[in-house]
């Protein structure tokens, strides 16, 4: 079987690395990579792929950053010349990104079987690019892996019961195959002689592209008086410099990190602030209490007891929910059993092969 899998924003490079290290042990099975270049920068893609072992892509779009429409036709049409010349037996595709909804789409019109990693989640906020891209991902694809309970529920709301299956959140494989590993590790060297610190990051648009959400989110860090460590993606530097904000003194930006480094420092932190949504998730696995910058999430189990702590851009609530603290956890297996990245690769062969 030949699979072709798209991928181009750092969290799909995450993703991708822990199903194509089980791909590994199936001879039967030819991966292919094809990276869009929607992230370009060394440190929020090729660090993965050397960090991870990803395979190298066999084909990189270099699309790079432009407009949704203008970036994902491009895709579009990058993709299909790839998928017309590889006749592959599927695509595989992860999450919500501009990149997601190219794979699917590119390879749904040329009848080419859509696999779906992360099928299901909604923030019912029709406003964010990635609500869209996930509904219709969802809707042209043939095999919707859900990670969570929640999810395999919404498509069924949907009508998609046949080709929905529950097969567990692959960012919970790769948080358990790598923990140990981190906890070997010496932590990493920017907080050494730091005792206590949030960590945080921030670069979903509802954020970034308002100013005076941006402005409230800064002011809120800079009250907390803790020391808080802003490892920046590339969209929200470029921002911050434009609108010229003062970032204040207990304010440290650093540079993108790898994953292991980013692990680490969940571990190390109080608490995690941020407006991601793989790391909402993170925070919740290594429990450490999260304060999520929107006003809505998909992962709503980590909304459990107080573990996650939605504030959107309110400077006040974003201040209370720093000075609260969460209640028990239990619902960890609502992730399912670290498995799902060899359910997927099963599945696949089924379905496709
Ligand atoms: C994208 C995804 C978002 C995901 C995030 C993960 C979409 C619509 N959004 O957002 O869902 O959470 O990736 O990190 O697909 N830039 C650089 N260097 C790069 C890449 C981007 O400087 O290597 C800058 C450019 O100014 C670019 C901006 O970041 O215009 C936004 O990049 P883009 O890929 O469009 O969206 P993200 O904000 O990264
Ligand atoms: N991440 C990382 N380095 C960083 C920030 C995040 O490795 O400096 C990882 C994080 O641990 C998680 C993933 O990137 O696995 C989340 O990606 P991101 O926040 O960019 O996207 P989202 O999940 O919001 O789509």
């Amino acid at each position: 079987m030949k699979i072709i899998t798209v991928i181009g924003a750092r969290p799909q490079f995450i993703k991708a690395a822990t199903v194509s290290r089980k791909l590994k042990e199936y001879p039967e099975i030819e991966e292919i990579i094809l990276h869009t270049g929607q992230h370009y920068d060394k440190n929020i893609s090729d660090i993965f792929f050397e960090e991870l072992n990803i395979p190298s892509p066999k084909y990189n779009l270099n699309v790079g950053s432009a407009s949704h429409g203008a970036q994902t036709a491009k895709m579009l049409h990058d993709i299909e010349e790839v998928l017309l010349n590889e006749k592959p037996d599927c695509v595989l595709v992860y999450g919500d990104t501009n990149s997601t909804i190219a794979g699917a789409m590119a390879a749904v019109k040329l009848h080419i079987p859509v696999a779906h990693v992360e099928a299901g989640l909604r923030s019912f906020n029709r406003k964010m690019p990635e609500e869209i891209n996930r509904i219709v991902t969802d809707a042209v694809s043939d095999l919707l892996l859900a990670p969570t309970k929640n999810a395999v529920k919404q498509l069924n709301i949907e009508g998609k019961q046949e080709s929905t299956v529950f097969v567990g959140d692959v960012m919970y494989d790769s948080v358990l195959y790598y923990k140990s590993m981190i906890d070997k590790r010496d932590k990493p060297a920017i907080i050494a002689g730091i005792d206590s610190f949030y960590l945080c990051t921030i670069h979903r648009a509802e954020n970034t592209d308002i100013e005076d959400n941006l402005r409230a989110i800064f002011n809120a860090l800079a009250q907390t008086k803790k020391t808080i460590l802003l490892p920046l993606h590339p969209r929200t530097k470029h921002i911050i410099s434009k609108m010229n904000i003062k970032i204040a003194d207990n304010i440290r930006i650093i540079e993108p990190v790898g994953y292991l480094d980013m692990l680490s420092l969940l571990v190390h932190c109080d608490k995690m602030i941020t407006d991601s949504g793989g790391v909402q998730k993170e925070a919740y696995f290594l429990q450490k209490p999260c304060i999520t910058l929107r006003n809505e999430t998909e992962w709503i189990e980590t909304l459990e007891n107080g573990w996650n702590t939605l504030c959107g851009a309110n400077m006040q609530a974003i201040l209370d929910a720093c000075d609260s603290m969460p209640g028990k956890q239990t619902m960890l297996e609502e992730f399912g059993d670290g498995n799902a990245a060899d359910k997927i690769i099963q599945l696949m062969l089924k379905k496709f092969s």
